[in-house]
């Protein structure tokens, strides 16, 4: 296992240590699901791993036993599973309940098939709930939680947008002076961030980042424009995370890459590995 290390200074009130990790891409199915979905499941399960799928449950456990035995928490930053299954849920709920977990959810938590529709509140609602019990103890949506003096918000932006009402909640959060660190499956756009994670991609790649301007958009195909389109109030967050004094730090994953970028306001936001991987992040807080 790959663990990076990272300090960071949130103003903690104490010293402590903290696991970030993210897109494990589980890909199991069996009896209980269809013919289509054990399908996918093989060559999702081949093409993460270069031919061998069993490396990513065999990383996932072995992540979890570390974390399990250190006793502290965990931060996850979403897709822990690469599509909706019996098999993958179960298998979450048996992992996140061996170790104290705060968790968002990512795009991939609510796929059914992998890219075989377009990923909207509709299409997330037919699986949320089911998707939800299996982390235990977490809303996956917007949840906040203080440790060690520092508040930590998982705020959903998996479609590339936030709602109205996770706006306002994580205003409401920023406004009483505690140190606050956003948990975010897809990291926030800011100039230093997409310098660093487009360096020697081609311009028509997209960047995969929440907020990014639409001029930075022109050479995407369509699909990945109209995805990746920064709405209103999706704006007024990213506004928001980068004019308040108290948020700290940005914790992210969905890139499938490890990356330590700055906001353009000078904090931090860290960028987590594929899990699948079996590349960790792990923080020393004060
Ligand atoms: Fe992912």
């Amino acid at each position: 296992m790959k663990v990076y290390e990272i300090d960071l200074k949130l103003g903690a009130s104490e010293p402590f240590g903290l696991w970030h990790i993210s897109d494990s891409h589980l890909c199991l199915a069996d009896e209980r699901d269809n013919e289509r979905k054990n399908k996918l499941a093989e060559s999702r399960g081949i093409s993460f791993t270069g031919g061998h799928p069993e490396r990513i449950l065999q990383y996932a456990r072995e992540q979890f036993e570390a974390v399990r035995e250190s006793g502290d928490t965990l931060i996850y930053t979403g897709d822990f599973c690469d599509f909706v299954s019996e098999a993958n849920l179960d298998c979450a709920k048996e992992l996140f309940g061996t170790v104290d977990a705060f968790v968002c959810a990512g795009n991939h938590e609510f796929s059914q098939y992998v890219g075989e529709a377009w990923e909207d509140e509709a299409y997330k609602a037919m699986s949320f709930e089911h998707v939800k019990e299996s982390f235990p103890g977490n809303d996956i949506w917007y949840s906040e939680r203080i440790l060690h003096g520092v508040r930590f918000v998982a705020v959903d932006n998996n479609y590339y947008y936030v709602l109205p009402e996770q706006l306002e909640r994580f205003r409401k959060a920023l406004s009483d002076g505690i140190p606050t660190v956003l948990c975010v499956h897809n990291p926030l756009y800011s100039e230093n961030t997409y310098e660093t994670i487009m360096k020697g991609k081609a311009p028509d790649e997209p960047p995969y980042l929440c907020g990014c301007p639409y001029n930075l958009l022109l050479n995407l195909n369509d699909h990945r424009r109209r995805q990746q389109t920064t709405n209103d109030v999706t704006r007024e967050f990213v506004d928001l995370c980068e004019s308040s004094p108290n948020l700290k730090a940005i914790l992210g994953g969905h890139l499938h890459r490890f990356a330590s970028c700055t906001m353009n306001s000078g904090i931090p936001q860290i960028v987590a590995p594929g899990g699948y991987a079996n590349e960790v992040v792990r923080y020393h807080i004060t």
